[in-house]
């Protein structure tokens, strides 16, 4: 197979990570025979520093011709303490969201055996853990009206969704729980909010034509609770956009760190693959970070193209290097650290 892959390496340890997934890709097409072409593009502050807009037209055109997208991160300190910041790379991310319309963010939280007892959960809670929040990603608080007023000193941020966005998100809610466990969590706060009212009415209404799926309804509050006491006991989730944000955070860390864990964002056409963590402004630079939640969201990427065989061969050979202690610093616990750089070179020497 031929890819065309758009590559955002972004702010922060974007770049470092990034490389290493591009190795490990590179690693497998030569195995398994296919052809990927990287075309490099602006994004976050760095684009902001170069043309002064963090998700420049031109970056938007090399997303849309391309097959997907593979993502590092966005952030720059210099802004997160400057409220008055005009542009701010996180615009940019929305921006891209919303202009390639990925309303579905999937993001898979699963342990790794040689890991478990790295997680600040103990085994016995986390053990079998496999689970899927699937977000809303281009509605909700993030994209309504907001604004001030009373000369400023009232804030507002609306939460709006149409019944529509609802039920295309819902659809690959149920899709996905029919090729897993059958069991769908739909989370909301449909005691205190509208919107989350709609929500709960429009995935009943849906539930007739999955009727092989068992659907929940669960309150947010309670989910990020019972998230970290059971997370075996649930499958797929499905909510908005701001829940989802927190509660992926949250479940990121079962794992046993939050720079191991994927991400996939997909639209009627685009698709874009992304670590979950931030830009680790403190980490940038250094070769430390961990690459492996880089290099799993490239396996997302081949496995959304049918590369079933190619997506194993990643995953196979990232549990091999965490079984045989190839890891960074985050993971090493006092044992050698190896360098993101080193990490990479042995997953692509390995595969
Ligand atoms: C995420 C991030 C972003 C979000 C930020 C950087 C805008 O936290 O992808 O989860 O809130 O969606
Ligand atoms: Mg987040």
């Amino acid at each position: 197979m031929k890819l065309n892959i758009a590559l955002l390496a972004g702010d922060g340890i974007g770049p470092e990570v990034i490389d290493q997934a591009v190795k490990v890709s590179n690693a497998v097409a030569a195995k398994f025979n296919h052809e990927i072409n990287w075309t490099p593009a602006l994004t976050g502050a760095a684009a902001i520093d170069s043309v002064g807009e963090p998700y420049p037209d031109e970056t938007h055109a090399i997303c849309e011709a391309a097959d997907a997208v593979l993502f590092g991160a966005i952030g720059h300190p210099r802004f997160d303490n400057d409220p008055s910041a005009k542009v701010r790379p996180e615009q940019g991310l929305l921006k891209m969201r919303k202009k390639l319309g990925l309303f579905a963010n999937v993001r898979p939280t699963f342990t790794f055996p040689s890991l478990i007892d790295k997680s600040p959960l103990k085994r016995e809670r986390i053990e079998g853990t496999d689970l899927i929040i699937l977000r809303e990603l281009t509605g909700g608080v993030y994209f309504g009206e907001r604004g001030r007023k009373d000369n400023g000193n009232t804030a507002f941020d609306t939460m709006t969704y149409t019944r529509a966005e609802i039920q295309r998100l819902a659809k690959k809610g149920f899709e996905m729980a029919m090729t897993r466990s059958k069991r769908l969590c739909c989370v909301d706060k449909a005691n205190v909010l509208e919107s989350s009212r709609l929500w709960r009415e429009t995935v009943q209404a849906m539930e007739k034509d999955y009727p092989e799926v068992e659907v929940s309804y669960e309150f947010v509050d309670a989910v990020a609770m019972r998230l970290v006491q059971w997370p075996s006991d649930y499958d797929v989730i499905i909510t908005e956009n701001l829940f989802g944000d927190i509660l992926t955070d949250e479940a990121s860390v079962i794992s046993g760190s939050m720079g191991l864990m994927p991400s996939a964002s997909v639209g009627e056409k685009a698709r874009l693959y992304e670590p979950i963590h931030g830009s680790y402004p403190q980490a940038a630079g250094k070769d430390i970070a961990n690459p492996l939640a880089t290099v799993l969201s490239a396996a997302m990427l081949f496995e959304d193209f049918d590369l079933k065989n190619e997506a194993e061969a990643i995953r196979t050979v990232v549990n091999k290097s965490l079984a045989e202690g190839v890891v960074t610093e985050d993971l090493s616990e006092g044992g050698t650290a190896y360098k993101t750089s080193e990490v990479g070179d042995w997953l692509a020497k390995n595969l």
